[in-house]
């Protein structure tokens, strides 16, 4: 046997419900948390015991979950429940549909796609005890404080499961009842099987309950036992985004926890959202308000935060990360980045560089040592090692209609306020002037200087701008002035006017 075929026969996924509390256009168990849908938490879990069909069980908006479901996990057999409503016949038509491509034998497992912090370690404990015990039902149960709305779990005097009852058909002494119903079972397939032809719609609600097959079963002979858990968040279900929410932060502050017990430091776990998607490594250091999300990565000893939301961003070791939004980036060893940052997708920063404050950057690598400090836009462009991009420098990559690249060599130094018009390239070891528009090519070793001469047109404000404040002041200072020379003529300041480039 290979080795996803050493689990249960089957894991069979609910997911047919309406979910009509959500108040979404999106299906409810296509609402993430930590980064995931939680059809997708579900399926992992599911996955994790390595069963050897997974069926899930749809209706609502099935083609928008049917598509999502392909994507994340394209062998799971998606299953479309009919007309007949209840647990028991979304149960039934998945047995139905996995046994026409061979009769299954052994154990099957039944979740639910909207309890999304169920792990594969609380299924596998579920099907181990039932197989071990021989059991022909073994329910998932839990003690909560306020059981309403859930299933009750009725025991006889001696301890052992006898059924269950759904809190709108128990009566007053069963509703007193806190052990619940998690709506997480493992069966005998062949129980399973005979008991669900026996289910009717008999009941408040007129569903065929899957929770019927448990008396029917001990009616039969079958053995009936529950697993308790002491971890009610792993059975807990997402109704409504009250629920939703505590959902996602419990999962959250679960994986936190974690990451700090594998050597990473979180200054604030409350302020530190962290997707089960993400991976880092040991002596990392996370400050406050910092989300990291997707496929992102952070290496040893880089600090990552405070006020820092990356996605899909790889952080080299060493590297620091502040106030900054990212996506899609790459940012290299001990290099540094931020405040107030936003890096967009295609952004590779080479190691020991530096993206300053108030910078963007798109679709641009930088090489290694280079430093564009602050304030500016780098976009579709390449820059060599060791370059000094200065203060206020853009590429300007757009003509209105196409981008064009820039690409400026390694050792050079621009002057602030450089505008890159490309599609141009800038050789190595060149400078540029302040507020230079590079338009044409520069030569390696070249200063490129565009801005015309400085022209000082004297009076001009007092001119054309009378009766204004600026004039107002102008006037003053040239009135002083002139008091001056007439008490000092010979140390009389001539106006000077500085031209620059001739
Ligand atoms: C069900 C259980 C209840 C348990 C509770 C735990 C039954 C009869 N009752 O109640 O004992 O305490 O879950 O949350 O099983 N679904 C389908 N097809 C359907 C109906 C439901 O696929 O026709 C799916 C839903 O999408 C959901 C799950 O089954 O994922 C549970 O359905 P829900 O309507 O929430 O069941 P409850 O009435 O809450
Ligand atoms: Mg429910």
């Amino acid at each position: 046997m290979s080795p996803a075929n050493t689990g249960p026969a089957a894991v069979i996924v609910l997911a047919a419900g309406a979910g009509t509390r959500m108040k979404s256009r999106t299906p409810k168990i296509l609402h993430e948390i930590g980064g995931r849908s939680m059809v997708a938490h579900a399926l992992l879990a599911a996955r994790a015991i390595e069963p050897r069909q997974l069926a899930l069980v749809v209706r609502h908006e099935r083609d928008l979950v049917a598509t999502h479901v392909a994507a994340i996990d394209p062998k799971a057999v998606i299953v479309d429940q009919d007309d007949v409503p209840g647990t028991g016949r979304a149960v039934e038509v998945a047995l139905e549909e996995l046994d026409s491509q061979g009769e299954l034998s052994g154990t099957v497992v039944v979740t639910y796609g909207d309890v999304p912090l169920l792990t594969g370690a609380l299924l596998a404990e579920l099907v181990a005890a039932h197989e071990t015990e021989g059991n022909a039902v073994t329910v998932l149960t839990a003690v909560l404080e306020d059981a309403t709305g859930y299933g009750r779990i009725l025991r006889a005097e001696d301890g052992t499961v006898t059924g269950i009852r759904e809190h709108k058909d128990a009566s007053e002494a069963e509703r007193e009842i806190r052990e619940i119903n998690s709506g997480i079972y493992a069966f005998d397939a062949a129980v399973l099987r005979t008991a669900l032809k026996q289910v009717t719609t008999d009941n408040v609600q007129g569903e065929k309950y899957l929770t019927d097959v448990l008396s029917l079963a001990r009616d039969a002979g079958g053995r009936v036992s529950a697993v308790v858990t002491t971890d009610r968040w792993q059975v807990e279900g997402a109704n409504d985004r009250v629920q939703l929410s505590a959902l996602g932060a419990e999962h959250n502050r679960r994986i936190v926890e974690a990451w700090m017990r594998a050597g990473v430091t979180v200054v604030d776990p409350a302020t530190t959202w962290i997707d089960s998607t993400v991976t880092l490594d040991e002596d990392v250091r996370i400050l406050p308000n910092t989300q990291l999300h997707g496929a992102t990565t952070v290496a040893r000893d880089a600090v990552v935060g405070p006020d820092t939301t990356l996605t899909d961003v790889s952080v080299g070791e060493g590297a620091t990360v502040i106030r900054t939004h990212g996506s899609g980036a790459v940012i290299g060893e001990r290099s540094s980045v931020g405040p107030f940052t936003y890096l967009r997708p295609g952004t590779v920063l080479g190691e020991t560089g530096k993206i300053g404050a108030f910078y963007e950057t798109k679709n641009v690598t930088i090489g290694r040592g280079s430093k564009l400090s602050h304030l500016g836009y780098a976009g579709d462009a390449e820059i060599g090692e060791d370059t000094n991009i200065g203060c206020g420098n853009i590429t300007a990559n757009y003509d209105g209609e196409k981008k064009h690249r820039t690409v400026i060599g390694s050792g050079v130094r621009t002057g602030s306020n450089t505008v890159f018009v490309a599609p141009v390239e800038v050789g190595d070891g060149a400078y540029s002037g302040a507020g230079a528009v590079i338009r044409k090519d520069v030569p390696p070793g070249a200063l490129a200087v565009s801005l015309a001469s400085q022209r000082n047109l004297e009076g001009w404000v007092l001119d054309k701008r009378q009766g204004t404040g600026s004039a107002r002041y102008a006037q003053a200072a040239l009135d002083a002035r002139s008091a001056q020379d007439d008490q000092f003529p010979e140390s009389s300041s001539t106006t000077a006017t500085i031209e620059e480039g001739k």
